[in-house]
């Protein structure tokens, strides 16, 4: 919270990522994020869809749940690896060399490209939170419980790793997902976004409930299904 006092409405332009260019162009730059975020989330929601068929859940002895993990295999993790380092961090490095322009077209191609990748090795892949901003990053079924349950706490003060057996065969596997300073220009608390990306945010997030988190919060958490 104090990382962000620069972010008030009396500074509204020092984010804490440097984004080159006139104050203007930060602002749009931001706001560029936004929107390209929104596109993004789009790309995600087909391998996001489809949890248990509900015929299943009902036939299965006991409802399937996450429990505590200390290790993913290789190829989940490295997955995760994957979205978390092309969908985020490359982008905002994007964002600082080509604008949001570019940086849109990254993320819509590449998004596309990691799941068609996924796809191919049995796996599928999302992103999910207790918080969400977009209701269609909603946690499938299976972690439903665990993301909850584990929202509101720092991300050192409890199991960073989860597994669950899906009800249709397979195991699902889940991964913290740390709030890192940069994240806190979008998820930090909502009065003290800059003004043309909060204006953003609530027309394409009217339900958005990710704001408010702090550093090393839970901000979510990532989710794989793999196919036995
Ligand atoms: C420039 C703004 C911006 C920044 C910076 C940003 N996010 Fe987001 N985030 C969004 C938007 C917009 C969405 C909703 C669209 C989507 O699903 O990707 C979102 C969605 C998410 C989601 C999916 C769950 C949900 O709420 O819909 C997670 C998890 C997430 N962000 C984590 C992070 C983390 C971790 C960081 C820092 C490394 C970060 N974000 C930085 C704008 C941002």
């Amino acid at each position: 919270m104090r990382r962000l006092r620069s972010l008030s409405a009396t500074a509204p332009v020092r984010a804490p990522f440097s984004l080159g260019g006139s104050s203007g162009t930060k602002l749009l730059a931001l706001a560029g994020v936004a929107v390209m975020a929104a596109a993004c989330s789009r790309a995600e929601e087909k391998p996001a869809a489809a949890p248990a068929a509900p015929a299943a859940e009902a036939a299965a002895p006991s409802p399937a749940g996450a429990v505590a993990a200390t290790e993913l295999p290789a190829d989940v993790s490295a997955a995760m690896d994957q979205l978390q380092g092309r969908l985020k961090e490359r982008l905002v490095a994007e964002i600082a060399k080509g604008g949001p322009v570019a940086a849109a077209d990254i993320c819509r191609t590449e998004a596309a490209a990691i799941t068609a990748e996924l796809q191919k090795t049995g796996l599928k892949i999302g992103r999910t939170s207790h918080a969400l901003r977009n209701p269609a990053n909603a946690a499938p079924a299976w972690a439903e419980a665990w993301v909850k349950a584990q929202g509101g706490r720092k991300v050192a003060a409890g199991p960073k790793l989860a597994a669950a057996d899906l009800p249709g065969g397979g195991k699902g596997y889940l991964r913290a997902i740390g709030t890192a300073p940069v994240c806190l220009t979008c998820h930090g608390p909502a009065d003290q976004l800059v003004p043309p990306l909060r204006e953003v945010l609530a027309k394409a997030y009217p339900q958005d409930r990710a704001t408010g988190f702090a550093e090393n919060d839970v901000r979510g958490w990532f989710w794989a299904e793999k196919l036995p």
